[in-house]
């Protein structure tokens, strides 16, 4: 008998052609919107590998209906909304894509950071909206990024290559990690600082860390108000890294000047939280990686870390 897989998202075709040759696949059939709970339930129950996503929450309970399940295999490098412990104890494997989509994410962490400091969503709005006057010598004018300071918060792969991108902005690099990076400090010209020297000296706060119960919160009203009044936090890691509703009066308040938020506490946020009501938040629908090669690419190797499992083998990137 063939092992037999779930697919929590719609998938294209050649990526379930790639399972099919080897399993039985069934898939939740719609692209836009996750996998009902009952579903995934009685699939977990049944299933000998698990193709999922950031938005299903994979817990203890879910993983104990498991009987037959050998791999988690999930299309995403952060793996927080999977219960690691519990998949370890009952030997399931657990697969990530990092690395394919490390330079896509720090694209896109670039790509709000410069749209934050020179405010080009509300130079857009403006011009949409037909509110474009004269011209004004002090229209718009937003932060200047090269030769600023960026403070990084977790010097992983896509923290890395974030500071490769603001050392060629001529800036001034700072970094806070669990562990130093003497190779980074020696690439780039990065130092290492600690949180408190981050938070009050840099202009950009680039929030890079995987979420666990350490980083929940990270950045609270504490952190916020160490912060310089022009500075600009950027994060494109998870959500719940910060408090929101501290950000949301630091913002208001202008004890720092601008956020760009790719990732949201709950999502999707709603068009009724109070960030959107703020002009200095630059926010995204959490598309780090959504460049079409990449994700082409992570659903690929997300497939393979399945055939790779289901062939006895441990997985190319394997979480536990
Ligand atoms: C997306 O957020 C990811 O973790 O890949
Ligand atoms: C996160 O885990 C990274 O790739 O930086």
């Amino acid at each position: 008998d063939k092992p037999y897989v779930f697919i929590t998202r719609r998938m294209p075709e050649d990526i379930v052609a790639r399972l099919e040759a080897s399993c039985r696949v069934s898939m939740w059939e719609y692209e836009e919107t996750p996998v009902s709970q009952d579903r995934l339930e009685e699939e977990i129950k049944q299933a000998d590998a698990l193709f999922c996503n950031v938005s299903d929450q994979i817990d203890v309970d879910m993983l104990n209906q498991a009987q037959y399940l050998k791999v988690i295999a999930t299309m995403a490098v952060g793996y927080n909304n999977i219960d690691i412990q519990a998949a370890a104890d009952k030997g399931i494997q657990v697969a990530h894509t990092p690395d394919v989509l490390t330079e896509t994410t720090a694209d896109l962490t670039f790509a709000l950071l410069m749209a934050a400091a020179r405010r080009l969503p509300e130079g857009i709005d403006i011009i949409k909206n037909n509110e474009w006057g004269a011209w004004a010598p002090f229209f718009l004018t937003g932060l200047d990024i090269h030769h600023a300071r960026i403070g990084i918060i977790g010097m992983g792969r896509i923290g890395e290559a974030v500071a490769r991108r603001a050392s060629g902005f001529n800036m001034d690099i700072m970094y806070n990690s669990r562990s130093p990076k003497p190779d980074v400090e020696k690439s780039l010209g990065a130092s290492y600082a600690d949180m408190d020297e981050l938070l009050t000296t840099c202009d950009f706060v680039c929030v890079q860390t995987p979420y666990t119960k350490e980083t929940h919160h990270l950045i609270d009203e504490g952190a916020l108000q160490k912060m310089k009044e022009d500075a600009v936090l950027i994060n494109t890691s998870r959500g719940a890294v910060v408090d929101e509703m501290a950000l949301y009066e630091a913002l208001k308040s202008g004890e720092i000047r601008a956020a760009g938020l790719d990732v949201f506490e709950k999502e999707p946020i709603g068009a009724d939280h109070p960030l959107l009501t703020l002009s200095n938040v630059t926010a995204l629908p959490h598309i780090g990686s959504a460049s079409e090669e990449t994700r082409q690419k992570m659903a690929e190797m997300t497939a393979d870390h399945i055939l790779e499992a289901l062939r006895g083998e441990t997985v190319s990137n394997q979480v536990v």
